[in-house]
């Protein structure tokens, strides 16, 4: 147990450059007290005093803002950074080493009974406001884009933005030993697919002018510039 909550002190340490001191850490990091009133909450829902594990689960929100159903799985390591407004669901699995920030809902979109809340595997990176929906899987060493929407399975090493979630593949794999932080840097997809869909345009347009032996419509080099957006 103490190596658990070592793990989890240590993993603050690792992708917080704010946090200072072991102190600062144990009294003022939501997060943390999260994930310790939800050991205890998840102790008592496996041994049965479920209502006392749902009542610890409703102080600790009550505390921090962060929601952890009793009967979620939570693996070592677990870090939520700032906490507020973070849901995690009855059903949910989280691997090892994963991070969430706030705002995040690992939540369910049906009313079954049995398992209706993502599992999220090893090392992923959950940005701020991301929303992950339904039975599904986060595969390891992923990471999803702040405000993304989440409804389908993803891959391991994979990235998702937008809403709904775009999966990008990596091309390699980064042979993770600890969570991808880099959660700023996120592809375009919306940008890459409308330059795609510009400099195909421009390709036909040039063949029809070669064809039809009349002069090219202008084409412009650089795809719009600010005016094109006026109100
Ligand atoms: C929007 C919602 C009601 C749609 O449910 P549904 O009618 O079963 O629709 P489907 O899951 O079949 O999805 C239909 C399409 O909408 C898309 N979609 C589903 N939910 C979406 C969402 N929240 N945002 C954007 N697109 C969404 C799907 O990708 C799918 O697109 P596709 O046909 O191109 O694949 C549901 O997905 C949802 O978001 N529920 C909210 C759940 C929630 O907030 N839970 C929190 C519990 S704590």
């Amino acid at each position: 147990m103490f190596n658990t909550l070592r793990q989890d002190i240590q993993s603050v340490f690792e992708r917080d450059p704010a946090a200072r001191s072991w102190l600062e850490v144990v009294l003022l990091y939501p997060g943390l007290h999260a994930v310790w009133g939800h050991r205890i909450s998840h102790w008592l829902w496996i041994h049965d005093f479920k209502l006392l594990g749902r009542w610890v689960s409703q102080i600790a929100r009550g505390i921090t803002g962060i929601e952890i159903h009793p009967g979620a799985t939570i693996g070592h390591g677990f870090f939520i950074d700032h906490g507020m407004g973070v849901v995690i669901g009855e059903t949910a699995e989280v691997g090892k080493n994963v991070t969430l920030y706030h705002g995040v809902t690992l939540g369910g979109t049906s009313l079954n009974k049995g398992k209706r809340h993502p599992t999220i595997e090893d090392n992923v990176v959950v940005g701020a406001g991301a929303k992950i929906l339904g039975a599904i899987t986060v595969g390891a060493d992923s990471r999803i884009g702040a405000n993304a929407v989440v409804n389908k399975p993803v891959p391991p090493d994979s990235v998702v933005v937008g809403v709904p979630g775009q999966i990008v593949k990596r091309k390699e794999h980064r042979y993770a030993t600890t969570p991808d932080l880099n959660h700023g840097v996120m592809p375009d997809m919306i940008g890459a697919s409308v330059i795609s869909l510009m400099s195909r345009v421009d390709a036909l347009e040039k063949i029809l002018a070669m064809d039809h032996k009349h002069e090219p419509m202008q084409v412009r080099d650089s795809l719009w510039t600010i005016d094109d957006f006026a109100i």
